[in-house]
């Protein structure tokens, strides 16, 4: 009786212990990821469809930014002259807290 009381225990572990080692060989769960880093590259002809108040985009330090949300937010209407172009030397001289809100509107780089 003792015998096989101890059997089925075995029994049991042994299936238990292969349960657990299927899991481990069996295929890796795969998750669904559609993110990537990579960063979409603009050259000034696709900057240059972007000249208005309504859609505007500009380069400034071979980095891409589409500052159209930012415009009515500016102290004067004189960013629309960077719109759609290198705005590098227009930007130069703004302050550092202008330069770290300009982060926002990055969307690639200047091909
Ligand atoms: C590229 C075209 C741009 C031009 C020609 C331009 C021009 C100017 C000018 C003339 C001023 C002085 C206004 C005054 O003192 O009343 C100014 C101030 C300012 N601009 Fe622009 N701007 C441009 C783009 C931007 C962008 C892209 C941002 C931010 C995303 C920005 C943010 C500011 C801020 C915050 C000020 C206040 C002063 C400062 O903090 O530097 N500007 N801008």
């Amino acid at each position: 009786m003792k015998q096989i009381f101890l059997i089925t225990i075995l029994l049991i572990f042994t299936l238990f212990i292969s349960s657990c080692t299927d899991n481990i060989n069996s295929e890796p769960i795969k998750i669904e990821d559609n993110t990537t880093n990579e960063i979409t590259s603009y050259t000034i002809q696709d900057i240059s469809n972007h000249k208005s108040k309504e859609d505007c985009w500009l380069a400034i330090e071979s980095k891409v930014y589409d500052v159209t949300d930012y415009i009515p937010d500016h102290p004067n209407e004189k960013i629309i002259d960077g719109c759609g172009k290198d705005a590098t030397q227009m930007f130069s001289k703004h302050s550092s807290s202008a330069k770290e809100n300009l982060k926002n509107y990055f969307i690639g780089n200047l091909a």
